[in-house]
């Protein structure tokens, strides 16, 4: 167990991923430029507030740290936008910052939090090439473990719409989680070098049913969750023409890592919701009741 630095603590992702690395039994330090809106958080772990953009804030937060898992940055989810100016500053100047003040504390295990984005298409997409050269940089200049993880989308939405997501990149972000967890625990037992992976859900899908979910989908649902056909026709869900799958056995091999949620999970939460007679069309995911 070791003292983790988790930058972008108060973010979506940031509060689950601390509150599970807590959990594990490590000492979490919170770090963001505001505490999370919920007063419970506080219990997770030390908050420190810290602007990325800073180089000696980040210095002050990465002291005394065992691993460092580097998830505060700007995506273009957020309403109203944040200018393309920035995202570039605080996912770039910012991580360079984090990368900075992790040589001058030694650090041997990172997490960074890169995404499906990735690529040449949008100012952010670059912040996320720019950003895992950077970790590349590290692990090439100081041996450190590294792990880079390209997530999938999971911002929250209307309930109905994040159970489509699921099938069109959305993952759960109880799985991104427990993924950039266990590439921490990975990163801290040296058990990794440079490692990368994309984090998404898998849904078991039969390659047929992957590449034809239009045509066969509704039966693979049925088969999966009795009723599920009605339900996907009574709440008209959308289906893909097909569904994007990528091959997770590095994560599972190096991390133990295997995603745990997935849209037939969806299917029986909605199931549960409409037993109980609940009307989900104000719900915002994820929500769920427990299971009876
Ligand atoms: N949400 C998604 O669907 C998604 C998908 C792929 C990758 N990602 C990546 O995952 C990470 C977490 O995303 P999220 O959805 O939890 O984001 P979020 O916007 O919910 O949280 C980001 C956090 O970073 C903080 N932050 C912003 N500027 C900062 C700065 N200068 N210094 C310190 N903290 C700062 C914000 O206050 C916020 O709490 C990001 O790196 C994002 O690019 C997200």
């Amino acid at each position: 167990m070791g003292t983790v630095l988790v930058t972008g603590a108060s973010g979506i992702a940031g509060r689950e991923v601390s509150r599970v690395l807590a959990a594990a039994g490590h000492h979490v330090r919170r770090a963001d430029i505001a505490p999370s809106a919920d007063p419970a958080d506080s219990a997770i772990g030390e908050f420190v507030r810290c602007d990325t953009r800073t180089p000696t804030d980040v210095l002050d937060a990465v002291a005394g740290c065992d691993a460092v898992v580097h998830l505060a940055a700007w995506h273009n989810a957020h309403q109203p936008g944040v200018s393309d100016a920035t995202i570039f500053a605080v996912n770039v100047d910012g991580t360079f910052n984090v990368v900075q003040a992790c040589r001058a504390a030694g650090i041997r295990s990172v997490v960074f939090a890169s995404s499906m984005a990735y690529g040449w298409g949008s100012v952010y997409s670059v912040t996320k090439v720019l950003g895992e050269d950077l970790w590349k940089m590290y692990r090439e200049v100081t041996g450190a473990s590294v792990a880079l993880l390209r997530y999938h989308g999971f911002v929250p939405e209307q309930y109905l719409r994040w159970g489509e997501r699921l099938l069109r990149n959305g993952v759960d972000v109880r799985d991104i989680a427990t993924a950039t967890a266990a590439a921490t625990e990975a990163a801290l037992a040296g058990r990794i070098d440079l490692f990368s992976t994309i984090v998404h859900s898998d849904h078991a899908l039969p390659k047929e049913v992957q590449d034809d979910f239009t045509t066969h989908g509704a039966a693979w649902a049925e088969s999966r969750l009795p009723g599920a056909t009605a339900l996907i026709e009574r709440h008209q869900l959308a289906l893909p023409d097909r569904v994007e799958q990528h091959d997770l056995s590095a994560a599972a091999d190096l991390l133990g890592w295997r995603p745990q949620h997935d849209f037939i999970e969806f299917l029986e939460d909605l199931q549960r919701r409409e037993a109980a007679g609940e009307d989900v069309n104000d719900l915002w995911a994820p929500g769920r009741i427990p299971a009876s």
